[in-house]
């Protein structure tokens, strides 16, 4: 029998992409799935493909009505739900507000909403959908590495904080994604991200394969671990590989 059957699953800003891949995923392991996005068109048709529920709304405030869907139990709550974000130094104080209002505060919400329950029954399963520009940083789009790298810090804070009280925590960190967003990356994703992207499925398959191996980090790209040690182990060195890169995206235009 699957580890998640019967599971109540939440996954937000699940209508499309990854998002749908890992509701698809726990659905077919057995799973009890709410699917959340603010796409209502999107995220019924998942709804409807993968038999779960699906809760239309700002990722923000939607464990009340998620939990009372699932019967009362939330047991993994994957925030997966974010906004792109380009723009550099002179990017709009609008922007900056709406990335770390989604892909941050989102995910503070609902471990406020998660926790007292996760705490009592000793158990609870919080999958953060952060970046490998939460670990690193990406060419030409500010508020969404300074954001991502703000979800990573705090799904670690999340994990240190209560891992000997039962909640288990992931952080999920690819490339580039075969999705909408990285389509709307334009090119700097076409740079940077798309010789290398893979499908949302991929990303999935390496969550389970981090769930099984009780492991934080989820890297569906191994070899951004290499690319993390390189910037911890000479942050100099780290910082003129990417303006090269950051030199080669202005010499093809932008
Ligand atoms: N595609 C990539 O290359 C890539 C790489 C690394 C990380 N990610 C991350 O993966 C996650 C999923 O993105 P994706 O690539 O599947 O893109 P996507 O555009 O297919 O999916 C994002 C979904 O989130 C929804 N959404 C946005 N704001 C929301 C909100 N406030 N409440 C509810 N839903 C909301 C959108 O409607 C959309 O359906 C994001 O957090 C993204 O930052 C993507």
């Amino acid at each position: 029998m699957s580890q998640f059957q019967d599971a109540g699953v939440v996954v937000t800003g699940a209508g499309g992409g990854i998002g749908a891949a890992l509701a698809r995923r726990f659905a077919a392991g057995g799973a009890r799935v709410v699917v959340n996005d603010l796409d209502a068109r999107k995220v019924k048709a998942i709804a409807d493909e993968t038999g779960a529920t699906a809760v239309v709304g700002d990722a923000s405030a939607i464990v009340e009505e998620a939990r009372a869907a699932l019967g009362g139990k939330v047991d993994v709550y994957c925030a997966n739900a974010g906004l792109a974000s380009p723009g550099d130094a002179f990017a709009d104080e609008a922007v900056w507000a709406a990335a770390w209002d989604v892909n941050v505060m989102a995910h503070v919400r609902a471990v406020k909403a998660l926790l007292p329950d996760w705490l009592e029954r000793g158990s609870g399963r919080f999958v953060s959908t952060v970046s490998a520009a939460g670990l690193l940083t990406m060419v030409g789009a500010a508020p969404y590495s300074v954001s991502k790298h703000g979800a990573l810090a705090f799904a670690e804070w999340l994990s240190l904080t209560y891992r000997h009280r039962g909640v288990k925590v992931h952080a999920i960190c690819p490339q580039g994604v075969r999705t909408d967003m990285l389509t709307a990356a334009g090119s700097a994703g076409e740079l940077v991200l798309a010789p290398t992207a893979i499908e949302p499925e991929d990303v999935a398959d390496a969550l389970f394969d981090g769930i099984a191996a009780d492991r934080f980090l989820i890297l569906p790209h191994p070899e951004v671990a290499g690319y993390y040690q390189a910037r911890a182990g000479n942050p100099d060195r780290w910082l003129a590989g990417m303006n090269h890169l950051q030199q080669k995206w202005e010499e093809a235009g932008r």
